[in-house]
């Protein structure tokens, strides 16, 4: 399936803990674009897939879960570490659910927001998948 857990590196000493993420050296593509998701609650978000735009998603607070869907296959990601990125590459169904009450999203993107890529039907993803 098209995405990737990164893992990223950790300069921490005794003031605490800091992450970089660079363009191309540790995120794979060139981020165009930042936007966080905060404030969640039961209710269940994305239901879409992107057919241009990757992404990695990073839980800076709290924990959630994601559920990846190329068409064939499901798998379940929990999210709860600064230190690791969620790759999400193209074509692939995504939704978010399980947000622990503090969570706190920042996710990174190749692109800036074009509601024209998005697929947000589930059968037109399965046809584009096909
Ligand atoms: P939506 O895609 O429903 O969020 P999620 O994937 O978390 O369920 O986006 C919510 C609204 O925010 C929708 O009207 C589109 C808008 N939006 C922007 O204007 N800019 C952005 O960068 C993003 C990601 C969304």
């Amino acid at each position: 399936m098209n995405y990737k857990i990164l893992n990223f590196n950790v300069i921490g000493d005794e003031r605490g803990k800091l992450v970089s993420l660079e363009s191309f050296k540790n995120i794979p593509f060139d981020i165009k674009r930042v936007y966080y998701i905060y404030d969640t609650n039961a209710e269940p978000r994305g239901f879409h897939a992107h057919t241009r735009l990757e992404q990695v998603v990073v839980a800076l607070a709290g924990s959630c879960e994601f559920e990846l869907d190329d068409g064939k296959n499901k798998e379940i990601i929990k999210l709860n570490s600064p230190n690791v990125g969620l790759y999400i590459g193209v074509n692939i169904w995504r939704i978010m659910r399980n947000f622990s009450n503090n969570c706190r999203l920042m996710v990174l993107a190749s692109d800036y927001y074009n509601e024209s890529e998005y697929i947000r039907d589930y059968n037109e993803f399965l046809k584009v998948v096909k």
